[in-house]
């Protein structure tokens, strides 16, 4: 009588039949979804609309915070946001706090992410980003225009067409994350050249080249006063949920019935 060998004997095999054929279909499925949405016409009013789930954590503006948790995302280019979007969706990105909001019951489909997208790349940017220490800018800039220009441009204003992200005005800290992940494949849809181009990066290099990064500024038509309120979402309640996102800033802070006063 055969015997069947034992089930953890296979799991290797199991593993890739199961997650092998996922994964490759995820970075299909994300393809064929960016490909569909960079061709529709987007519908502002629509992308405000769908914008209101994001404003849960991304708050209207969508200037993200200096902690680094969140990004800015106001003022990226339409075809990142677009990519970022279905990379995340089809999990090539890994983002478990926000995935869950992404299922097409909640966002939607194509045409939608091509509605959101273009909301947030016409949203006007922060004005004041969180920056790095400033201790050695010169050698920074050396460092970007050497090994990060050719792709992010002179001013880190990115890449519409290949869809390489803005990172001028980015948080510092967000800045730092995002450059560890990628340089130890923790960001699964990082860009293979980038990821060659900045193996060599000594931590000096790195804290030098993101804080320069974090200085770039934005053209002055895309960037907001400070202090601006979106207008499309008159009713969000910001106090509460400011308490909520920053427990460890303040751990004395009011209980959420008491929300702390803003200034
Ligand atoms: C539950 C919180 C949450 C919600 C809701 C949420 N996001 Fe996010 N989002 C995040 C976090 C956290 C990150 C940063 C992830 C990381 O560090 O890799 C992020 C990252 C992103 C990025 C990538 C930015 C970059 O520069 O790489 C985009 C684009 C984005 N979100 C758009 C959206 C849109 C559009 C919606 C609404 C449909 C949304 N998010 C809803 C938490 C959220
Ligand atoms: C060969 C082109 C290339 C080079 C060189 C390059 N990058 Fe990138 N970078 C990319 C692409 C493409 C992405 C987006 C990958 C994706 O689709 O998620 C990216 C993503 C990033 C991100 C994440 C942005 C975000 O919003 O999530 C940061 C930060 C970054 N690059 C910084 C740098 C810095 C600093 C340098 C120079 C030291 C550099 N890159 C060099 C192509 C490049």
């Amino acid at each position: 009588m055969k015997t069947r060998p034992p089930l953890w004997k296979l799991a290797p095999a199991l593993f890739i039949a199961c997650f092998g054929h996922a994964m490759a279909q995820g970075y299909d499925v994300a393809a064929k979804e960016v490909e569909k949405a960079l061709l529709l016409t987007p519908d502002l009013e629509n992308g405000m609309r769908v914008y209101m789930i994001c404003t849960v954590c991304h708050t209207p503006e969508g200037w993200g915070t200096a902690d680094g948790r969140y990004p800015q995302i106001a003022g990226q280019l339409q075809s990142v946001i677009i990519k970022q979007l279905a990379d995340i969706r089809a999990r090539n990105r890994d983002n478990p706090t926000m995935r869950p909001f992404t299922v097409p019951q909640l966002m939607g489909g194509s045409q939608e992410i091509a509605d959101v997208s273009a909301y947030i790349a016409a949203l006007p940017m922060n004005p004041m980003n969180g920056t790095g220490p400033g201790t050695d800018i010169e050698y920074g800039n050396q460092l970007y225009d050497k090994y990060c220009a050719d792709c992010h441009g002179d001013q880190g204003e990115g890449n519409e067409k290949k869809h390489i992200p803005k990172i001028q005005g980015q948080h510092f800290r967000y800045l730092v994350r995002q450059f560890d992940w990628i340089r130890i494949g923790k960001r699964r849809n990082a860009d293979k050249e980038m990821v060659e181009q900045i193996r060599g990066f000594r931590p000096r290099d790195e804290m030098a080249v993101l804080d320069y990064v974090s200085r770039l500024k934005p053209a002055t038509d895309k960037l907001a006063n400070p202090g601006w309120q979106n207008p499309d979402f008159p009713h969000y309640s910001r106090a509460p949920f400011d308490a909520q996102r920053f427990p460890t800033v303040n751990p004395l802070a009011p209980a959420e019935h008491d929300p702390p006063a803003r200034n």
